[in-house]
């Protein structure tokens, strides 16, 4: 067990983040949440601390552009280390409003960056994402592979990668981990914790598992005509507990200053054939599929070598297919309609707002034991 932190999460109701704060916590560090809940409910969060049997530090309704309802929190809350999640991440959503994409994301994480450095705090963990490899030709990838970023998703987190080298370049205090991520999947092993997309799902996997529960139809398949075994897209599916083991060993592990981008990715491919024939054997249940046509923007392969994490983090995936699947299953079956209680209307979607400081969500924090 590492020294105990005092980590900010941005973003920390989400998918990933919600799955990261209770590794977090579980781990003994003190986790504090910001979140704007435009893609997330305040509801992750109470379930994060019923599966961490910890409660965390604070948890504040900002979004991250807003500078002084963020320097407040900093001012609140001592504060070692940041964990950036929050961020908008659908790469077909990126194409029809990119403006938006690189104000919440490249903005973000500037503005983040400004505070962090006002209040002394120089240790970040970034997440990026492997879709700014784009289209490659050689598998599997490895960090240093040529970026290629197809859409204005996959170039704000390359932007950001790029402005956070130029401040390791200036500010030799800052110490930044870019973890790009291949296709986060599963759920926690509880069934409490999972992935709960707002409306029609962009990814396949909550997709797959709402046809499972007989929530839709069919699975349309993006196209069967791709330069793969079977035809359909092959991507690298790893266990969102292994992504979030990937971020609490980048903060604990010791590191030089500087930037240091790493793949989390199993190294294996599935295509979404094999992903369905493997969701069928996980949950018992059928999922029909029809074949559509191609998405525009996807590549037909995306696997990556994530050997470099292991050698300098000592991490592994350990979650396969068949685990992600069992897991995504038993978050569905218990939440039929994810974090929301059906009939009931789900929260506004909270636009990003100017507030006059960070709205608490938790009473005044435990004192931090
Ligand atoms: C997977 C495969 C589709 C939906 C995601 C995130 C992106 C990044 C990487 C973090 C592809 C096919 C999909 C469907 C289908 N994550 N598909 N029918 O596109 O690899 O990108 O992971 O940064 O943010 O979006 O994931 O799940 O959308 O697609 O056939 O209804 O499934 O063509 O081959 P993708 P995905």
């Amino acid at each position: 067990m590492s020294q105990p932190r005092t980590i900010m999460v941005t973003g920390g109701a989400g998918f990933i983040g919600s799955h990261t704060c209770a590794e977090l916590l579980s781990h003994g560090h003190n986790v504090i949440v910001v979140d704007n809940h435009q893609n997330s409910v305040p509801e992750a969060l109470r379930r994060v601390e019923s599966v961490a049997g910890r409660r965390l530090a604070a948890s504040y309704v900002l979004d991250v552009r807003d500078r002084n309802a963020l320097s407040s929190v900093f001012a609140r809350h001592p504060v070692d280390t940041v964990v950036h999640f929050a961020g908008r991440k659908a790469v077909g959503e990126s194409a029809r409003m990119p403006v938006e994409y690189y104000d919440t994301n490249v903005g973000g994480t500037t503005a983040l960056l400004e505070v962090m450095s006002e209040h002394h705090v120089h240790r970040l963990v970034f997440s990026s994402s492997c879709s700014l490899y784009g289209a490659a030709a050689r598998m599997p990838l490895t960090e240093d592979y040529q970026v290629a970023s197809a859409n204005p998703y996959a170039r704000s987190k390359w932007m950001c990668e790029q402005i956070l080298a130029d401040v390791c370049a200036r500010r030799p205090e800052f110490t930044v981990h870019a973890l790009r991520y291949f296709n986060p999947v599963g759920a926690h092993r509880s069934g409490l914790l999972g992935e709960d997309p707002l409306g029609m799902p962009d990814n396949v996997m909550p997709c797959i598992a709402q046809v499972a529960a007989g929530l839709r139809e069919h699975v349309t398949v993006f196209g069967d005509d791709w330069p793969t075994p079977d035809g359909t897209g092959v991507r690298d599916y790893i266990h969102v507990m292994d992504v979030a083991e990937g971020h609490r060993l980048a903060l604990e592990r010791p590191a030089p200053p500087g930037l240091h981008v790493l793949n989390l990715g199993s190294g294996r491919g599935t295509s979404v054939l094999q992903l369905i024939e493997a969701y069928q054997r996980a949950s018992g249940r059928p999922v029909p599929y029809r074949i559509g046509p191609r998405r525009p923007g996807d590549v037909p392969e995306l696997v990556v070598d994530g050997s470099a994490a292991s050698d300098v983090l000592g991490w592994y995936p350990i979650r396969g297919l068949a685990r992600m699947c069992r897991d995504s299953w038993r978050f569905q079956t218990a939440n039929p309609y994810g974090y929301r209680t059906p009939g009931v209307p789900g929260p506004a979607v909270a636009e990003p707002r100017a507030t006059t400081g960070p709205v608490r969500l938790h009473a005044t924090p435990r004192s931090s034991t």
